[in-house]
This record gives structure tokens, sequence and C-alpha cells, in this order.
């Protein structure tokens, strides 16, 4: 299985993993900033004074960057270290184990190697493993990994868990652009869920690559589980500025998507964001996206007085995605023209 091996095979970087010079890290993985919030949600659900403090902190967050921390939400400790450890032991998998759940050529959910964005040229330092969780009618459990033992039930709870964390944070956000609760998950018609599991082997030149290129996330919001390693880095100022997001035990890293941003009418940022590896250990993040329907219709929800709609027209959220993706294609090229 030589597709498999092949990261931790190379001693030197193969060079279809070398970015160009402006894409390569410019911070340490292990060079922490506190400057994105840490919030603690405890008490959220109190009608007292407390749940409009966290709600304050939530919303700041997300007008200022697009991303932040929370702890003390509810999703439980054993859960999450039952989760780390059964994702370390996937990957830890013989590679023959692994590639009966491969899904190259397509397939919906499963695992890869040095997976990138269609069409590009540059492969991210990584190895997923992903499979699509809500709505429940879409599952196909031929295509979650039923190993290691017991890993199957445990993901069913997690991504339940999960599901009711990211409604609850839209709530908040929903209730902040003066909308009913609800606004935000019913505008995802019936919102998708699907995990994708991180491990980013260590690397021999972790300053020429990228475990994952720079990207804003498409959907509406996501929550991610990483370890204590280091990796995830996030900008300010449009790129200028990039900070490396400080691991908290037991945290979720929340960050507004693409639609998160539209529906908001640009008033929340879709936080731009990349992970960076390193040559001293291997890094496990666990990304759960919630996106709306296919069909949904991705338009801002309340355009205020004196403001202009940031988008054109009212578009599906398939159709978001499909221009996303071209324009991405479009860049590079032009990218590779001007070489
Ligand atoms: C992601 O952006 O989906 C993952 C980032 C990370 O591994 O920290
Ligand atoms: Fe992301």
């Amino acid at each position: 299985a030589k597709t498999l091996t092949h990261l931790a095979e190379q001693k030197t970087l193969e060079s279809s993993f070398v970015r160009d010079e402006d894409e390569r890290p410019k911070v340490a993985y292990n060079q922490f900033s506190d400057v994105i919030p840490v919030i603690s949600l405890a008490g959220i659900n109190d009608a007292d004074g407390r749940r409009a403090e966290i709600c304050k902190k939530i919303v700041e967050a997300c007008e200022d960057w697009g991303i932040f921390q929370v702890v003390d939400h509810g999703v439980d400790t054993k859960l999450i270290s039952e989760m780390t450890t059964l994702a370390k032991e996937f990957f830890a998998l013989p590679p023959d184990e692994k590639l009966r759940f491969d899904m190259s050529g397509g397939k919906k959910g499963g695992f890869i190697v040095s997976s990138h964005l269609q069409g590009e040229v540059v492969q991210d330092w990584r190895e997923i493993v992903t499979y699509f969780s809500y709505p429940i009618r879409n599952r196909d459990y031929s295509r979650w990994p039923d190993k290691p033992e017991g890993w199957m039930e445990v993901t069913k709870k997690y991504s339940e868990d999960l599901m009711g964390l990211a409604c609850k944070l839209l709530e908040v956000l929903s209730e902040a652009m003066g909308l009913e609760k609800e606004a935000l998950t019913k505008a995802c018609v019936d919102m998708d869920q699907k995990v994708v599991v991180n491990y980013y082997p260590k690397c021999p030149q972790p300053d020429l690559t990228l475990g994952l290129k720079r990207h804003t996330d498409p959907g509406t919001i996501t929550l991610l589980l990483q370890d204590q390693v280091g990796g995830l880095q996030a900008t300010r100022d449009n790129g200028k500025t990039w900070i490396t997001v400080q691991p908290v035990e037991g945290a979720f890293v929340v960050n507004l998507g693409d639609h998160g941003h539209f529906l908001s009418n640009g008033r929340f940022k879709n936080a731009d964001h990349q992970a960076v590896v390193n040559s001293n250990s291997s890094r496990l993040s666990i990304a759960t996206f919630q996106n709306p329907a296919p069909d949904a219709i991705v338009y801002p929800l309340k355009v205020e007085e004196g403001e202009k709609p940031v988008m054109e027209e009212p578009i599906t959220f398939a159709e978001m995605y499909r221009r996303k993706m071209s324009k991405d294609l479009e860049l590079a090229n032009l990218k590779k023209l001007a070489k």
C-alpha cells in the first residue's frame, strides 16, 4: 500500500507537498496566542444575567474573528476522550484495514491520504477519515469505520451531542440578529453534519508545507476538537496577521463558515484558517461541520436599514459551494500562469 505509508516514509519532502513561498507557515505551530476568546458556557440556559453575558461574548467573537473556543459546553469529557483515543487507534491500524474504507474515486465518506481540494496541485500533509452523520436517513454505515471496536457507537453519540451544541450556538447568533431562536437552523432546512478526523503525521520539513491549506469553511458553523500539540492558525486583517490558536484541554474551537457569514449579511466573519505541521509530534483534530441542506437557499436573513445585501441574488447552498470551488480553482490557475 504505497500511497498509505507515503507520508511517514518521506525523509525529505516530495515536491508535490512543497508550497509556494507566500503560502508557507509564517508563525510556528507552538507559538501560541491567547487573543482568541475562550468562553465558558456554564449557565447559558439560565434565565438570569449569565446568559446575556455569555451571548455577548459569543457575538463579539463572531463579529471580530469568526472564531472562539468554548469550555463548560456540556459535552461529556469521557465521550470526548473516547472519541480521541479511538480516532488515534484508527490511524494506527494497518494500511489494509484503513483502505477498506478508501474513498478515492469519489466515494461518500471513508479514508484518504493527502487529500486536497479538487483540481489543486499541492497536497496537504494529512490523512483523514470522514463520515456523513446527519440527516440520519443519509447515513451509509458501510462507509463508517467499523474499527476500532466500539468506535461506531461512540461516533454516533458524539455526532448527536455536537449537533445539540451547534444548535445551541446558532440560537445565540439568531437572537443577536434580532430573529427568533430557530432562525439559523431553519435556514439550514435539514441540517447536514459531516465529521472529518484529521491525522497530521510528523513532517520532515514542516516549514515548506501545510497540513491543511488556508481556507474558510463553506458551511454554517464548525466545532473543532484538537489535541494539545497545536497547529491551527487563524488570520486577522485580511491575512496580514497569523496567530496559532492555543490548545485548551476539552475545549471546542468554534468557527463560522461562509453560510453563517452570508446569512448574517457579513456581520459575522467567516474565519480564515489553516493547519500547520511539525517535525516533533503527530497531531489529531476532529472537525464537525454543520452545513445547510444542499438545496437550502443562501441569502442574508435580515438586511439592516442603510445596508446593502452582501449577495446579489439568493442561490442554493450547492450553488454557493460550486462557485467557491471554481473561484479557488481559477485563482490557483492564475497563480500558475503568473509563474
Ligand atoms: C479544519 O480546518 O478543518 C481543521 C483545522 C485543524 O486541524 O486544526
Ligand atoms: Fe476548516
